[in-house]
């Protein structure tokens, strides 16, 4: 699939969304929610390293990585190795950030997976861990033959998509979920709180729309004759 169009333009409104979604996030968790900590009386400060990091790693850095072979004006040999530390980045930040999720249920003593949020939750980071290790194994080392690469680069690309979309999903379900529960303590429905977080996941959302529409212009990688996707 290829549009008649170059994807740089989609990738600048991305880099520019993915600092504003950040900055959103941060001023929740710390202006709103009180900062973070990973030992702490107020088990809150425990939660709130969860939506940072799982902002920041799967989607902002993961983010990154997908559109990373259409905004760097690298050899694609270095830009595959940014591809893979990326993701590797999001993935170690995406477990640093459930961990922590967990933590605050534990020490808070809340019960551990009892939600949609959190079932699809383990789902994606599941899903991302198995598809950077076939990645890795299959593409950088030791790296599969020509063949195995060629056919393996279009399911690669559908399963990171796919995983990716899932993930942004899940964000926008975590978002709502936060949300709800505090609006059921009393935090005002109208409030400049509630916004903040609603804009903080449409900002996500149209930040994941724009990394799509990154890698739809032009294939991953150079066609060959065939419209196959020829080995990286
Ligand atoms: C792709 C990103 C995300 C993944 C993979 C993810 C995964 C998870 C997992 C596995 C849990 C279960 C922890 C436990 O049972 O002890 C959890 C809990 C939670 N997450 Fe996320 N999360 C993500 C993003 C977010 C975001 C952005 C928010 C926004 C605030 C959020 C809010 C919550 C809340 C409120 C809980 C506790 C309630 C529950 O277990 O459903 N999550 N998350």
């Amino acid at each position: 699939m290829a549009l008649a169009v170059k994807a740089f333009p989609f990738t600048v409104v991305s880099h520019v969304l993915a600092i504003v979604a950040l900055i959103l996030v941060l001023v929740w968790t710390i202006h709103f929610r009180g900062g973070f900590a990973w030992e702490a009386v107020n088990k809150n400060l425990i939660f709130n390293i969860h939506p940072v990091l799982m902002l920041l790693g799967l989607i902002i850095i993961g983010g990154e990585a997908i559109i990373s072979y259409k905004s760097l004006p690298l050899r694609k040999e270095v830009k595959k190795v940014i591809h893979l530390v990326l993701h590797g980045v999001a993935l170690a930040l995406g477990i640093v950030g459930i961990i922590a999720a967990f933590k605050n249920h534990n020490e808070s003593g809340i019960a551990n997976l009892y939600s949609l949020h959190s079932w699809i939750g383990i789902g994606v980071i599941s899903l991302y861990g198995l598809q950077w290790v076939y990645g890795f194994v299959t593409f950088f080392y030791p790296g599969g033959s020509a063949d195995l690469r060629r056919a393996s680069l279009p399911w690669h690309v559908l399963f990171g998509i796919t995983i990716y979309i899932l993930a942004v999903g899940n964000s926008a379900l975590g978002f709502l979920e936060k949300l709800t529960f505090l609006e059921s303590s009393g935090l005002a429905k109208y409030g400049n709180e509630a916004f903040l977080v609603n804009f903080t996941a449409i900002t996500t959302v149209i930040f994941a729309l724009f990394v799509i529409l990154s890698v739809i212009p032009q294939p991953c990688v150079q066609e060959d004759n065939h419209g196959d996707y020829s080995a990286i």
